[in-house]
C-alpha cells in the first residue's frame, strides 16, 4: 500500500447548522498537525483562470493543532457470526456450502472458516479443506463462475474428504479427495464466509458468490444460514445458529444456484437469491476514528466549506457543504450540490488517465493524487472490482481524491481548458455567483432527499451544478414540486437525471447504483440483478422507470464525446425571448471557456417529445455534435436501435446536440436548461465578461424577480 502521509475525511458531506461534522485523519507525520477553515469560491487550479480562491472562515473555527496518528483501513468485504459457537464433537463434522468463484488468484481464498477448520480456494484454485496445520485439495480447480457445492466429511478419527459437484453442468463429473487431519474434539470460534478474520483483521478475501454455508456435528445443524434472509441489510438472520454480520458491504440480492430466470425481482423469488457477492477490494466507510469535531454555529452563513489540514510538507483538504436550517433560508437563489453524483464519481480511476498529467499538476500546483495510482483507497461506481463485477456501491467516509480543490479530471485536454468536472467544475459556477454578487445558499443532494420539497420552498430558484446525474424518487418529486409551485428550475448541466440511486437504510452514506439494460455506463449489472437491494426498486436510467429527464427539465442526454465543447448558435429570435439575449449582440455563444474550450460540449441533452408530456418548450439556442473523429460524439445507446436506424426515427445530426431551452408549467414555474456539461465552464471565462456569464446573468435575474 503506497503511503499517502497526510489525508482524511470528514464524516458527513451534508450540514446545518447545529449539526456536528467529525474530522477523520491519517498522518503518518511526526509533527502534529494543523487544521485550519475556507470557504471555497473556486477550486479550479487552471493558472490562466481565477485559479483557486477560499476565504478565511477561522471566526468560525480557530486554526487549531492535534496530534499525528496512523488510521489504518483493511478492504473486502465478509460475514462473521455475531457471536462465537461452541461445539463438542463426539463423531464429525459436516460442513457445506455453495460457491460460485468469480476470480483466480494466486493468493488464498477463504471460503468458510470456523476455529481451525476452513474450506478455501488454494493459489492453484482448487478447492481445499484445511484442519490446523493439515490441509488437502481437490486435484482439478474450479471453473470460474460455475455454480459448485462443496462437501467436506471429518470425522474425529482424522478421516477428511472433500467432495464438489457442478451445479449447473452436468458433464462435469464429481470430484472428491479424501485425507486424514486430526480433528480437536471441541471447536469454538466465530463463524466467517468469505475471509479468515483474526484479531479483527480479515485475511484471504474470497471473490465470488457464496450461498447456503451449512455446519453439522453429529447429525445435528449448529449453522445454517439462508443469505438471502434480509437482504437491504448488513446482517443476515440465520435458521439456526448465531446471525452473521455483513462486513465492508458485499453485494447483494444477486442472482443465486437456483436463479432460472424465471423472476427478475429478487423479493418475489428470494430463494433464488440466496447468494452473496463479496470482493476481496470491498471498501466504502474506512470507519476512522474522529480527530476533531466542529459544530456548525448558527452565524456560519450557508455555503462550502473546506477544512485544510496541514503538517510537515503536507496538506489535505476536506471539503463540506452547510445548507441553511430549514425553513429559515435568506437567498433568493438555491444552488443544490450534487453530493450524490460526487460520491458516485468518488475515487473515479480513469480508463484514460496518463501518468502524463502529472506533468500538469505539478505545473499547475494542483492536487497530486490520483485514484488511477491509489486504488486501494478503493475505487467508484465506474470502476470494476478485480473480478471484473461492477462496483454497485459508493460512499464519501473516505478519502476521496476527486472531492479536493484543485483535482484536475483531465490532465491531457487542450490548453486553455482546465479539465475539470463535479466538485471542481461547478465552482465555476460558486465563482460566478460571487462575482456577480448574487447571494447564495446551497442545498445538498441529501439534504433534498431526506427533507424534500420544504427545504427548497421558500426559494425563487434552485441552480443545478453541471452534472446532477445521480437521483432518487425523493429528490425527483422535491425538484418537480419546486417546479409546480411557481419555482424557477435552472437546470445548468448535461447527462443529468439520469440514473436511479438507493440509499442504505442502515448507513445512509452508502449509495447504490445497478446498471442494467442501458446508458452510457461503465460497466453492465449482470442478468437478474436488475433490482437494487437496498430498496428493492428497479435499477438503472430513471428513463426505464417512466421518468425520463426531459419530464422534468425539458432535455436528457442525448450525445457524449470527448472532452471537447463548442458554441451555441442562438435559435430563437421571437422577442417575447429577447430577456434571455439582452446585452449580448453575438449569435454565436460561448465560443471559449474552461472546460473543452467551449459552453456546449463533452455530454449533450436534447428535446425528446417522445420523453416528456410539457408543451412549449423554447429552444433559445443549440450546438450540434462535432462530427470530428478526434472527438468522438455518440449516441446514447438507449437512443440506438440499428446501425441504421435510431429511437427518434431521424437522421443522427438532427438528435445529436445541446439544445438550450426555457419553458413555463401552469403555476408560474419555468425552467431553463441549457443542454450541455461544459456551460458553467464558460462562466470565468475573460474575467466572468462573456456572453455565457451574460446570458446566465440574465436567466438569474428573471428568476429571482419573478
Ligand atoms: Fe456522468
Amino acid at each position: 500500500m503506497k503511503n499517502i502521509p497526510l489525508i482524511g475525511y470528514a464524516d458527513k458531506l451534508s450540514l446545518r447548522p447545529g449539526e456536528t461534522v467529525s474530522f477523520k485523519v491519517s498522518s503518518t507525520l511526526k509533527k502534529t498537525f494543523s487544521a485550519s477553515l475556507k470557504r471555497s469560491i473556486s477550486a479550479d487550479p487552471n493558472p490562466k483562470g481565477i485559479g483557486i480562491v477560499e476565504k478565511d472562515a477561522s471566526k468560525y473555527f480557530k486554526t487549531s493543532s492535534f496530534k499525528s496518528r496512523k488510521q489504518s483501513f483493511n478492504p473486502g468485504s465478509y460475514a462473521i457470526c455475531k457471536t462465537p459457537i461452541k461445539v463438542s464433537i463426539k463423531k464429525n463434522l459436516n460442513l457445506s456450502v455453495i460457491i460460485f468463484p468469480t476470480l483466480s488468484s494466486s493468493k488464498q481464498q477463504t471460503i468458510l472458516a470456523f476455529d481451525n477448520v476452513e474450506i478455501y480456494i488454494n493459489s492453484n484454485g482448487a478447492t481445499s479443506i484445511r484442519v490446523g496445520n493439515n490441509s488437502i485439495s481437490i486435484k482439478e480447480p474450479l471453473i470460474l463462475r460455475s455454480w459448485y457445492k462443496i462437501n467436506v466429511k471429518i470425522s474425529l478419527s482424522g478421516k477428511v474428504s472433500i467432495s464438489q459437484k457442478n451445479l449447473k453442468n452436468k458433464n462435469e463429473k464429481d470430484l472428491i479427495n479424501n485425507g486424514k487431519m486430526p480433528l480437536n474434539k471441541v471447536l469454538f470460534g466465530k463463524v466467517s464466509l468469505a475471509a479468515i478474520v483474526s484479531k479483527g483483521i480479515s485475511h484471504n478475501h474470497f471473490n465470488g458468490k457464496i450461498e447456503s454455508p451449512i455446519i453439522n456435528a453429529d447429525g445435528k445443524k449448529i449453522g445454517d444460514w439462508d443469505l438471502s434472509n434480509n437482504t437491504s441489510s448488513t446482517f443476515v438472520d440465520s435458521i439456526i445458529g448465531p446471525k452473521l454480520l455483513l462486513k465492508n458491504f458485499p453485494t447483494r440480492a444477486v442472482t443465486g444456484s437456483k436463479w432460472d430466470s424465471s423472476e427478475m425481482n429478487w423479493q418475489h423469488k428470494p430463494k433464488h437469491y440466496a447468494a452473496i457477492h463479496f470482493h476481496e477490494d470491498d471498501i466504502y466507510d474506512f470507519e476512522w476514528k474522529t480527530d476533531f469535531k466542529f459544530i456548525i454555529p448558527k452565524n456560519m452563513p450557508s455555503g462550502i466549506y473546506v477544512m485544510r489540514i496541514s503538517c510537515e510538507d503536507y496538506e489535505d483538504a476536506m471539503p463540506f457543504f452547510v445548507a441553511p436550517p430549514i425553513g429559515k433560508t435568506k437567498t433568493k437563489i438555491c444552488i443544490l450540490i450534487s453530493t450524490f453524483t460526487y460520491s458516485i464519481y468518488g475515487n473515479h480511476a480513469r480508463v484514460d488517465y496518463k501518468d502524463s498529467w502529472l506533468n500538469r499538476i505539478k505545473d499547475w500546483n494542483a492536487y497530486p493524487y490520483n485514484p488511477a495510482n491509489h486504488k486501494e483507497y478503493g475505487l467508484s461506481t465506474y470502476n470494476y472490482h478485480s473480478d471484473g463485477a461492477g462496483i454497485c456501491h459508493a460512499s464519501h467516509r473516505r478519502p476521496l481524491f476527486n472531492l479536493r480543490p484543485g483535482y484536475i479530471t483531465f490532465g491531457g485536454s487542450k490548453s486553455p481548458c482546465s479539465g475539470l468536472r463535479h466538485f471542481q467544475a461547478d465552482s465555476h459556477l460558486i465563482s460566478w455567483l460571487h462575482n456577480k454578487g448574487f447571494e447564495y445558499e446551497i442545498v445538498t443532494d441529501e439534504q433534498l432527499h431526506q427533507d424534500g420539497f420544504k427545504s427548497i420552498k421558500k426559494y425563487k430558484t434552485v441552480i443545478t451544478g453541471s452534472h446532477p446525474e445521480y437521483h432518487t424518487k425523493e429528490t425527483l418529486d422535491a425538484l418537480r414540486d419546486f417546479r409546480d409551485n411557481g419555482g424557477s428550475l435552472n437546470y445548468l448541466g448535461g447527462n443529468g437525471f439520469y440514473w436511479r440511486i438507493a440509499i442504505h437504510k442502515e448507513n445512509k452514506n452508502i449509495l447504490e447504483i445497478r446498471r442494467p439494460e442501458g446508458g452510457i455506463r461503465a460497466w453492465a449489472s449482470e442478468p437478474g440483478e436488475a433490482y437494487n437491494a437496498f430498496d428493492g426498486t428497479y435499477g438503472g436510467l430513471w428513463r426505464r422507470s417512466g421518468r425520463a429527464p426531459q419530464e422534468l427539465v425539458g432535455v436528457g442526454f442525448t450525445a457524449q464525446g470527448n472532452f471537447y465543447g463548442h458554441p451555441y448558435k442562438r435559435k430563437c429570435f421571437d422577442s417575447k425571448f429577447d430577456w434571455v439575449f439582452e446585452g449580448i449582440k453575438e449569435d454565436q455563444i460561448g465560443d471559449f471557456g474552461f472546460s473543452g474550450n467551449g459552453a456546449a460540449g463533452f455530454e449533450l441533452d436534447h428535446i425528446d417529445s417522445h420523453l416528456t408530456s410539457i408543451k412549449d418548450i423554447t429552444l433559445l439556442a443549440q450546438s450540434k455534435a462535432s462530427k470530428d473523429p478526434d472527438e468522438n460524439f455518440i449516441l446514447v445507446p438507449e437512443s440506438r436501435l440499428t446501425h441504421l436506424s435510431n429511437i427518434k426515427h431521424l437522421p443522427e445530426e438532427e438528435i445529436l446536440q445541446a439544445d438550450m431551452i426555457f419553458f413555463e408549467v401552469p403555476g408560474g414555474g419555468s425552467v431553463f436548461s441549457t443542454g450541455s456539461i461544459t456551460f458553467c465552464g464558460s462562466l470565468p471565462w475573460n474575467n466572468f465578461n462573456n456572453n455565457v456569464s451574460k446570458l446566465l446573468e440574465n436567466i438569474v435575474n428573471r428568476s429571482i424577480k419573478r
